[in-house]
Parts: C-alpha cells; structure tokens; sequence
C-alpha cells in the first residue's frame, strides 16, 4: 500500500506513451521530483550520458531539490498540455567560491519517448533565459564525447567546445571522453542577483 502523499511511492514505473504535439515549459515542483529521479536513475543504469553508477535515493534527490531552492540554481520541466511530465533542466554553481557566481553547469534530462522532437531545444533555451535574468555570464556544459544528442543540442544553442580531457570517465567497462562546451551570455547587467548573491558555502 503507498503511503498517502509521498510523491515517489505514487509514481507510476511505466508511464503510457505521451502526446508531445504541445509543451510547456514551467519551473519544476516538488512534485515532480519522483519523475525527475525515474527518468535519471534510468539514465544512470542504461547510458553513459551521466558517470553516476548508482541510482539516486529519494532522500539524495530530495537534498538536491533543496539545494536548488536557493533561486540561484533554477530548475525547469516540460510537460505536455496535459501535464505529461516530459523531462528537468537545470543550473548548478560549479564552485561555491564567490568569484565563480556568475557561472552554472547545465544538466538536461528528458524521458526517453520525448526525444529528438526539438523539446530539448525548447527546454536548453528557456534555461540560458534563466540563466539571463539572474546574470550568469558562463554557462558550462560536460558532456561525454559519444554524446552525439548532447553535443549538438548545445551547439545548437550556440555553445562552444572549449576543451576535452581525454579517457576522464569509466563505465560499462569503457573508458570515454568528457567534453567541455560553454556559452558567454556577455557581461550581465547591473543589478541582476549573479551581482549581489553569492553561493552558499559547503564548508
Ligand atoms: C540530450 C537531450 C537532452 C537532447 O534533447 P532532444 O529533445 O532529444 O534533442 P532535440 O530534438 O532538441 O535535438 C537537438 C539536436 O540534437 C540532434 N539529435 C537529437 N537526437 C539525436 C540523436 N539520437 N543522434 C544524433 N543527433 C540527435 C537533433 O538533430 C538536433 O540537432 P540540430 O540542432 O543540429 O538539428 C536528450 O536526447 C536526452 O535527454 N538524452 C539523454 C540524457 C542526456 O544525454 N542528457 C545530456 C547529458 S550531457
């Protein structure tokens, strides 16, 4: 029997096939953590589009959805009209050191049945608008080198390759490539949060 009102024990494992004719995209809620953790823990057993070996508990993802509740590290979902959770984007700091404010890393996920239709197109944009409005400058992607999705989705939005650091990650008994691509938003305006907050610090 679920228990009443936690999300994660309520979610369906097999969710029926979507109509992606119509997205949305809209700030994620708690209550899609459960889709978020199905579609990367997925992720995280079948592809190497992540280094993470080990599914993320509930309790991880609920420390990560707190993390991201600072309003410095905004994350998104697209969802059909009907409210078909579709996938997360998000933006993270790199460093909690106060000189590296003005610059995230991305993290896009989408279900597997919502991709190559352009949704992550709609979703990476919406994300470096968020990123615009609370002046980051540098938005930083890592991406693996057979990532083909991946990599021309972020050139797409107009990300450049600066650099690869060559057999970086081990999984499935392979050793594979991480790229580094990054996306100047120019100088943010006076007055944007990246300005005057910083982020937490971890020590
Ligand atoms: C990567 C991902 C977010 C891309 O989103 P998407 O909605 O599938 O991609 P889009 O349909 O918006 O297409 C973006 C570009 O990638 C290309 N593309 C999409 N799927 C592709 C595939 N399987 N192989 C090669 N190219 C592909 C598209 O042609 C398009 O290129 P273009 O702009 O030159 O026309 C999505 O595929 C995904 O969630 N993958 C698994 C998780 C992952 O890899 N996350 C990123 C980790 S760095």
């Amino acid at each position: 029997m679920n228990a009443p009102g936690n999300p994660f024990e309520t979610f369906p494992r097999y969710p029926p096939p979507m109509d992606t004719a119509k997205v949305r995209i809209r700030p994620a809620r708690e209550v899609d953590l459960p889709a978020i953790n199905r579609i990367y823990n997925d992720e995280i057993l079948h592809s190497t589009a992540t280094w993470d070996t080990e599914p993320w508990s509930e309790a991880r993802r609920r420390a990560w959805w707190a993390a991201h509740s600072d309003g410095l590290q905004p994350v998104l979902a697209a969802e059909t009209d009907t409210g078909r959770f579709l996938g997360f984007a998000c933006l993270t700091f790199v460093s909690d050191k106060p000189g590296w404010r003005f610059t995230r890393e991305d993290t896009i996920y989408l279900d597997p049945a919502a991709r190559g239709q352009g949704i992550g197109r709609q979703l990476l944009a919406a994300l470096l608008d968020e990123a615009r409005r609370l002046g980051v400058r540098t938005v930083l992607a890592s991406i693996t080198s057979t990532n083909t999705a991946s990599i021309r989705l972020h050139e797409h939005l107009g990300f450049q390759r600066v650099g690869i650091l060559r057999n970086a990650g081990y999984k499935f008994g392979r050793w594979l490539d991480t790229c580094y691509y990054q996306r100047d938003l120019g100088e943010p305006p006076p007055g944007t949060p990246a300005w005057v907050r910083t982020p937490p610090r971890s020590t």
